[in-house]
């Protein structure tokens, strides 16, 4: 049965998801406010149980891909008390940081600065609550001036809240391979997303032999690759790639002028084919290529075997895999040579699927609202445009690469996205701004300002 917690007052704002995003927008939002601007009633609603940053990819040598000088604010407001280097100097490390030298934070401490960011909205967050869908509420006469938002708590209970916007900050889906469908739930096939969860449980955590397979040619597959080598002496690895080799990421000075604010709006304005051909152009900033230091080592690793004889690890580029099957308890892969067109069986314990992520959630979560919307298409400020029955502003964040730019899923956009979608969202609930404030209404309800 679901539970409706907001019969009477609304929220103003319902962000489902709290990874950097919705992070960031929360502190746009709180900024405007503390600049003379609205105080909106939002919420920000999580699945994970608490706040996580893709925790199950966090290994030890896995460093941020940006400088920390792009973190949630400071291109927007570098006086921001919500900065990395104020987390630095809160945390006593800012001159130890210094002394580092470097502009990329290791992940396990990027996490750690996104953790005591959301720890200051805990008023305005819930976690273990996995938002399922977004219904509209048809007044008469068709008019949408409320939307539903239920999600599913950790005791499997569905909630039920309303809110006057909405704005989807999911991430991406990790994508399996149609030739694993058949090893679903199965914990020898996993994808990188959840790898340290599913390495937990492998025969070689108390030191079995194992045989592992990892596919893709991507950061996640060359960082797998590396904790294996690192983690596991009793694991050999066959690294398995479509590509002839492993890329270098181009993180140049001047291609990286393409992750800057500005960017995004030469890109919006261009006719739909040029958006597409300046993402072609630049697709090797971030998909399918690794960090070159990375490429270095695992050429480095490779080498030595070369020079020692013994071949514990394999890199088999140019191979599709055709099909995957169990065999003896084994994980059967048909691999096709692409170069000769010749195929071979080869059997693994357990295949890691670092075969990157799908940009969908939007659409799954917003399915109830689809005909109100123009096939999830966006304005420059990433509201979707919709017939003018619905009323309720729905922005997206992280699902307009297409329309904005390849840095729509990264981090380097954060601080200007959310100051826009901030300002974009007090101008359009303003226009439609009910007699009473959300808030307002709901304290003479006698409720919570954040349920
Ligand atoms: C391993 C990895 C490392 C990366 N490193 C970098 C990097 O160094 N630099 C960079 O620029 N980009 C990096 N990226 C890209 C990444 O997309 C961004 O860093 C960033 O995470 C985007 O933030 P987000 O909030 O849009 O999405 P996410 O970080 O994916 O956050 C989405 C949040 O929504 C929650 N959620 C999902 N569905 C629901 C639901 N139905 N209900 C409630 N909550 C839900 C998730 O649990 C999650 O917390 C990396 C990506 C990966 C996978
Ligand atoms: N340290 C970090 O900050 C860090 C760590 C990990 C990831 N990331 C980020 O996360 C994002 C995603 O990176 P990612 O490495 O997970 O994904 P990715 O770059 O999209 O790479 C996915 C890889 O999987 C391969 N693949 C996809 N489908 C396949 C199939 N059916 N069969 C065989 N191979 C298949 C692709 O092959 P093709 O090349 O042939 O298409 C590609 O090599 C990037 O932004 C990356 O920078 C960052």
């Amino acid at each position: 049965m679901t539970q409706h917690l907001t019969p009477t007052a609304p929220h103003d704002l319902i962000g489902i998801g709290f990874g950097p995003s919705n992070l960031a927008l929360a502190i746009a939002l709180q900024e405007r406010a503390e600049q003379g601007g609205k105080a909106f009633d939002a919420l920000f609603l999580e699945r994970q149980s608490d706040y996580n940053w893709h925790g199950n990819t966090l290994v030890a040598q896995s460093e941020l891909q940006i400088s920390f000088l792009k973190d949630l604010v400071t291109l927007r407001n570098p006086s921001s008390r919500f900065s990395f280097v104020n987390y630095l100097k809160v945390h006593g490390r800012l001159v130890d940081f210094i002394n580092l030298g470097s502009f990329y934070p290791c992940r396990m401490e990027y996490n750690d600065y996104l953790r005591w960011v959301a720890m200051q909205f805990a008023e305005q967050s819930r976690y273990g609550e996995q938002v399922l869908r977004v219904e509209p509420v048809v007044e008469a006469g068709g008019r949408v001036r409320h939307l539903n938002v239920i999600s599913q708590n950790l005791h499997g209970r569905e909630v039920s809240r309303q809110a006057r916007s909405v704005i989807v900050s999911t991430g991406g889906t990790p994508k399996v391979p149609q030739a694993f469908a058949g090893f679903k739930d199965d914990p020898r096939v996993f994808h990188h997303g959840r790898y340290l969860s599913a390495m937990a449980t492998q025969p070689c955590t108390r030191g079995e032999p194992m045989r592992i397979a990892v596919v893709g040619a991507g950061q996640s597959a060359a960082e797998a690759f590396i904790d294996l080598n690192d983690s596991y002496p009793n694991v050999q690895v066959d690294i398995i790639l479509r590509a002839g080799v492993l890329k270098p990421a181009d993180d140049s000075p001047f291609v990286n002028e393409i992750f800057g604010p500005d960017y995004t709006d030469l890109v919006f304005n261009q006719p739909e084919t040029e958006r597409e051909r300046l993402i072609r152009e630049y697709h090797n900033t971030n998909y399918s290529v690794v960090d070159l230091s990375l490429i270095q080592r695992i050429y480095g690793i490779l080498y030595r075997q070369k020079v020692s004889g013994i071949n514990r690890h394999g890199f088999l580029c140019r191979r599709m895999i055709e099909s995957a099957s169990e065999v003896d308890g084994r994980v059967q892969l048909q691999l096709r040579d692409l170069g000769t067109g010749s195929t071979e069986a080869r059997c693994y314990d357990a295949v890691i699927l670092a075969t990157g992520y799908e940009r969908r959630s939007h659409r799954e979560l917003l399915a109830p609202l689809k005909d109100y919307l123009d096939d999830f298409r966006v304005d420059r400020d990433y509201q979707l445009l919709a017939r003018p029955e619905l009323e309720t502003p729905v922005f997206i964040q992280g699902f307009s690469q297409q329309s904005h730019g390849l840095s729509d899923t990264l981090l380097s956009v954060l601080p200007a996205r959310s100051g826009e979608i901030a300002a974009a969202l007090e101008k359009r609930l303003e226009g439609i701004r009910q007699p009473q404030s959300a808030p307002e209404a709901r304290r003479a309800a006698g409720l919570s300002v954040s349920a």
